[in-house]
């Protein structure tokens, strides 16, 4: 696995650092809802995410829950999108809520733009966003984010959750894949 990675993007301690200032900017802002009635529900897109979610949620001290959504856009070997599908389940029960979406990656901001809608129909007291990652794309660039560990070229990456054809989510680096990998 290590022979097909091309260039590593960001290594384990810069996205443990990166994590980390994500969730003391999040857990900051969450000091601000204290005492508030309502509660906090995280809502992760699997299965990107997961890496991701399971660091960020250990720099977040508040009481929280969590219910997953799963969505596809990259089905097997694609690298581009074809179009934002849902998989699994929704979380119910959000009426009410502050809700945060937390994502891998914004690439053409479908998958965010879809599960954004899906939430708000629940009613939620708020919503906000997070994702790890933001390509230079002139449609992610239309979508508003409230927090972004790193802003990346158009390239297509993998490592710490995000996969090519379901491979590589275990890497501990964000890293770009030979082309020979990728065929
Ligand atoms: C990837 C990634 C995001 C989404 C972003 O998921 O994890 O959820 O694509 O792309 P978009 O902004 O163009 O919608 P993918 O479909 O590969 O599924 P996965 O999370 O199971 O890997």
């Amino acid at each position: 696995m290590r022979n097909d990675v091309d260039c590593i993007l960001f290594d384990r301690d810069e996205i443990a650092a990166c994590v980390a200032a994500i969730g003391r900017a999040i857990a900051d802002d969450l000091d601000a809802l204290a005492g508030h009635p309502t509660e906090i529900v995280l809502v992760p897109i699997l299965t990107g995410s997961m890496v991701f979610v399971a660091d960020l949620i250990r720099h977040l001290p508040q009481k929280l829950r969590i219910g997953v959504m799963s969505v596809s856009s990259y089905p097997g070997r694609s690298i581009e999108s074809k179009g934002a599908l849902i998989r699994g389940s929704l979380p119910d029960d959000l009426a009410g809520k502050h809700v945060l979406i937390v994502d891998d990656i914004l690439d053409t901001g479908q998958t965010l733009l879809l599960v954004r809608q899906i939430v708000e129909e629940h009613r939620p007291a708020e919503v906000r966003t997070c994702v790890l990652l933001r390509k230079a794309r002139p449609g992610a660039a239309a979508v508003h984010v409230d927090y972004v560990g790193f802003d990346i070229p158009d390239a297509f990456v993998v490592g710490y959750g995000l996969d090519y054809n379901d491979y590589y989510r275990n890497l501990p680096d964000l890293v770009t894949l030979r082309p020979e990998a990728m065929r």
